[in-house]
This record gives C-alpha cells, structure tokens and sequence, in this order.
C-alpha cells in the first residue's frame, strides 16, 4: 500500500506546485467526518470550499451518479437530454430566474454572466459594456473573471487584463453611483464576500444596489457561487435579503462534489442567442444527474430551513471561544458560513493545530479562518468541533 509519505512524494514529483496543501492525504468521507490515510479521523469545517453541503458519500449521490454511469454519461449539446432539463426545471421553479445554462465551475458561470450583460449592453444600453465589481470580491481565475476580482495581489502577474471592469469598495451603495457612467452595463456583486474572509454587509446593501440598478435600467449580477445552496439559511442568498438579481450565478454547493456550474438569467435581459455561447461538458448528464439528486435531497429535506436554525448554535459556540480566548477579535457568519479573526496572523499556525486536533478548516486570510461545515451537521457534531478547535488553540 502507497505510504502518505510516498503519495507526497508524488506530489512534488509530478503535480504543479500552486496550491500549498496541509499535510495529510484525505482518503474518504462520511457526512461530516473524513479520515487520512493513516487513519485520523477529522470533522470536516471546509466541505470541499463550500461544496459538500448534503456531507460526504450521502447516499443520494452515490445512486444518482452509479445510475446515470450505467445510462449514458456524455452526448453534447446538441441534443436533448433529460438530466440537464431536470435540473433546470428544478432550478428555474425554485428561484426568481426564468432560464438557467450549465457549465463547470464557479468561474466559467461568471463567465458566462459577464458575457450576457455585455450583450445585453449592446443591446439594450447603446453598447455599455462596463461591469462595476467590488474590492476584495472573488468572481475566479480565469481571464475574464480575474479582472472581475477585486484584488491586484491575484491580477498583477497576469497583466494586461481584460478591460472593462471598474472596482468600487463593497458595502458601499455611494461608491457604485459614481462610478455608474453611460458605459455601465451590470453590477457584479457576492451576497457575502466568501474569499475576503466572510464580509458581511450592511442588511440594506443589496436592496439599495438593487433600487439604483432599477433606476439606472442596469443589470444586478449576484455571484451565488459560495452563497447559494443553502448555505446562507435559504436556498439562495438573495433570499435572505428580499431582492432578486437580474443575473445569479451558482457552482460549488451545486454539485455537491461534481464539479458544475450554472448561470442563470430573468427573461428580460435572457441576450444570449445561438452561437454566442456553448461547452462541450457544460449540462453533462452525469453532472446534471447528482446536481439534481443532491439539489431535491437539499430542498426535499427543507436543509435550508435547518441551515438557519443552526446559525445561532454555531455563532454562539464560536462566541464561547472568543470567551475564552483573548486573541480572537471577532466572530461573524451568517447561516453556516462563518469566520473567526485574530488579533495577528495565526491563522497557518491555528489550521496546524486544528489538523492535529482533528477538525479541518480554511484560512482566507492570515488573521481569519473560515468555517463552511456541511448543511447536514448536527448540533453534537458542533460541539465536538469546537472542543477540538479549543483543545487547538489552547496550543496557540
Ligand atoms: C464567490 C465566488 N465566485 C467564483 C468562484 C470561482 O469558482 P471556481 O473555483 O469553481 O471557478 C469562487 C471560488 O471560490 C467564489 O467563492
């Protein structure tokens, strides 16, 4: 049998180096839980970055996707098929969208918002061809949706970037007006800024960004890709706000661990038209298939609902922490997307010790670690995550 050791070495033998990675090789998982290929058992507060929101190896997914391998995995879109229509159906019925197109990851569903508000700015808005986003935001890597991204510190070593994107500070509804021109075709913004460390903005932000893209005959583009799913306590984060984009965008908690992603649009700015648009794996039926088991297990079992509820239990264990230990200066989340600050930059050193006492997590910045348990956690599985996460920084 392969050693962790020897895996490692592979690693470093064979795959690029751009991610640093913890040390440990995860083998398997089972709802909230993984286990390494030693055999250490850990609770699992990353979900794959926000991705394995009915937990790991559920049931529902493992048959979904058996099913669909035995049937047909891959035919293109140039044809019918009836996973992509179902999961469309389902998407479409239970959201204020009209009509949705897949594709496979977070970035390209960005993608393929950004091309559907230049289109619609050609269209509808003289040739506006601007895209107002935010500081700080994440929107992906690839060309497009790195010039999106608000932060130079990914751009600068891949300039000249695609023009056409005005950064503006998030939170802040005065910043967007003036840099609102004839030129502005959308607005791109995350509900809550997941990759900043869980920036949450004022409870009015959305709805008064939402009134001047009304007044200004602008798009609203969400990106839902870390929000949407349930993760934010509804199944979609605007939701929790009581607005609806023009355009939203969704992956990670989508897929429930295939990778998917979907783009979605109301019928009035819907620009797009043959040939503007396409993707050999985008709606694939295998993807489709366990999007749609996971996403009616998800809104069959009302695990939206159970994801707010769940907001306080997990806010206030946080806030026991913080208690206890002076070095936390804050606790922030909203349903079970939550962050924990530190006075200085410990967070490499609290994700160590965290390893070693058996709960993962994900560190965005240097002073916050983020928590994005699986929807399905239960109370106890909380409690022992945070008993460890105090045995950690008790370390500290
Ligand atoms: C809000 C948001 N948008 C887009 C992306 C990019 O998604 P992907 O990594 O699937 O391309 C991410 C990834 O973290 C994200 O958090």
């Amino acid at each position: 049998m392969t050693s962790t050791a020897e895996w490692k070495e592979k690693e470093s033998k064979y795959y690029m180096f751009l991610v640093r990675r913890q040390p440990m090789v995860i083998e398997r998982g089972e709802g909230t839980h993984v286990w390494d290929t030693d055999g250490k058992e850990y609770l699992d507060f990353t979900s794959g970055w926000a991705v394995n929101n009915i937990g790991h190896a559920n049931p529902v997914m493992a048959e979904a996707i058996a099913k669909q391998a035995k049937t047909l995995l891959q035919t293109s879109n140039q044809f019918y098929t009836i996973p992509q229509l179902q999961l469309a159906e389902l998407l479409v019925e239970n959201s204020c969208m009209d009509k949705v197109f897949f594709c496979n990851s977070g970035a390209e569903a960005n993608e393929g918002a950004i091309k559907l508000a230049k289109k619609n700015g050609k269209k509808h808005r003289n040739g506006a061809f601007e895209i107002i986003t935010a500081l700080n935001s994440f929107h992906g890597r690839t060309m497009g949706t790195l010039a999106a991204t608000g932060q130079p510190a990914y751009q600068e070593k891949f300039t000249p970037l695609q023009p056409g994107f005005v950064h503006v500070d998030y939170n802040d509804v005065e910043a967007i007006m003036n840099a609102t021109t004839d030129k502005t075709a959308a607005v791109m913004i995350e509900p809550i800024q997941g990759e900043a460390g869980v920036v949450i903005p004022a409870d009015d932000y959305l709805k008064r960004v939402r009134d001047w893209c009304d007044q200004k005959g602008i798009l609203l583009i969400l990106d839902e890709v870390q929000t949407g799913m349930g993760r934010l306590g509804s199944l979609f984060g605007y939701q929790e706000y009581g607005i609806e984009p023009d355009v939203m965008t969704l992956a990670k908690g989508l897929g429930y661990g295939v990778p998917i992603g979907a783009f979605m649009s109301k019928e009035h700015c819907m620009a797009l038209v043959p040939g503007d648009h396409g993707s050999t794996f985008g709606g694939n039926m295998l993807t489709t298939a366990a999007a749609y088991a996971g996403t009616k297990f998800l809104i069959d079992n009302d695990i939206p609902a159970k994801t707010k509820e769940m907001e306080p239990y997990l806010l206030g264990r946080l806030n026991d922490l913080k208690g206890r230990f002076s070095f936390i200066s804050e606790i922030r989340g909203k349903g079970l997307l939550a962050a924990m600050d530190f006075e200085s930059e410990i967070s490499p050193q609290v994700l160590t010790a965290a390893n070693e006492a058996g709960i993962l997590l994900n560190a965005p910045r240097p002073t916050t670690i983020r928590f994005m348990p699986p929807l399905t956690i239960t109370k106890e599985e909380i409690d022992q995550g945070m008993e460890r996460l105090g045995n950690a920084l008790a370390t500290i």
